[in-house]
């Protein structure tokens, strides 16, 4: 069966149709995933059937897995990031359960795995159980970093250019206090990074895109607190305007894959306790860091 391909909005986004990810995927249509993921950034194949082996197997078509940093009873496989307020074994967490207020922390803006000097490079998620059609949230919204840059003034252009953001895995505990301590050694192995706030895209021709998140700190660095954190607040609010976004209401058996080094992400927040809502979650793991204007790499070349 042929492939159809539909665009999804103006700016970024396709959906597959006539695809099963289950089976072992054939050079040309990963050559087209490839493509799709490059041009539109952000794909949803519908009507899949899948488990974390066969995502696990399907992710792996487009590089390493990640591994999650913390144990997490939510999960069975450690490449597999349960993004549930259901437990493994079926039950509905409480909106109170330290798994569920880690999935409330979605709902702010960001790219996953900025906590990594290697940010994650896809993620591919698989919704096992959705919200029903007529649930207030429970959405999947995307914005589109390299649109949200070229709109942006000139001045602002000038005042984002050299600053960063500190990204700090254990800094999630500062938005939500409710989630208990690391460990030493969960600490260790993700101490904080910074990442360049306007980010630089090698096989873009040197393309520039916004890169910034508010799920690890809410402060732009480079700058007093103050003034740090109204820059973030201007950030959070532009970025969502609707000319960048496209939000995907999920139905049963989706799998959408979007590029974290353009996209950033949130999940619109919904009622915790009426609704389950699980999913599956493969990611395939950075190579490389985030490179700013005066990373040398970017300085040699332009
Ligand atoms: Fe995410």
């Amino acid at each position: 069966m042929d492939l159809i391909i539909e665009k999804l909005t103006d700016n970024f986004g396709v959906q597959i149709n006539g695809f099963d990810c289950s089976k072992p995927l054939q050079a040309k249509d990963l050559m087209i995933f490839k493509k799709a993921m490059q041009d539109s950034h952000f794909i949803c194949f519908k009507n899949q059937k899948l488990d974390g082996n066969s995502l696990a197997q399907f992710t792996k078509n487009f590089g390493d897995l990640e591994v999650y940093p913390e144990k997490d009873k939510t999960k069975g496989k450690l490449e597999i990031f349960n993004v549930s307020n259901v437990s493994e074994d079926g039950e509905h967490l409480s909106p109170n359960d330290q798994r569920v207020i880690l999935q409330k922390n979605n709902s702010r803006w960001h790219t996953d795995s900025s906590y990594r000097y290697y940010p994650a490079l896809f993620s591919i998620l698989y919704g096992v159980e959705t919200l029903p059609a007529d649930a207030i949230g429970g959405q999947t919204e995307f914005s589109n970093m390299l649109v949200a840059y070229e709109n942006l003034s000139e001045e602002k252009k000038i005042l984002l250019d050299p600053l960063h953001q500190v990204h700090s895995y254990n800094d999630i505990r500062r938005l939500e206090p409710g989630l208990p301590e690391l460990t030493y050694n969960e600490k260790s192995n993700f101490p904080p990074v910074t990442h360049p706030v306007i980010r630089v895209h090698p096989d873009r021709n040197y393309k520039k895109s916004l890169y910034f998140t508010s799920n690890t700190s809410l402060e732009i660095g480079g700058m007093s607190l103050e003034d740090g954190k109204k820059l973030h607040a201007w950030l959070v609010d532009y970025i969502a305007d609707k000319r960048f976004c496209y939000k995907h209401s999920w139905e049963k058996n989706d799998l959408i894959m979007w590029d974290n080094r353009v996209l950033l992400h949130r999940v619109i927040p919904y009622d915790y306790a009426k609704y389950r809502r699980a999913m599956i979650r493969g990611t395939v793991e950075g190579k490389v860091p985030v490179l700013g204007p005066f990373s040398n790499e970017v300085r040699t070349q332009v």
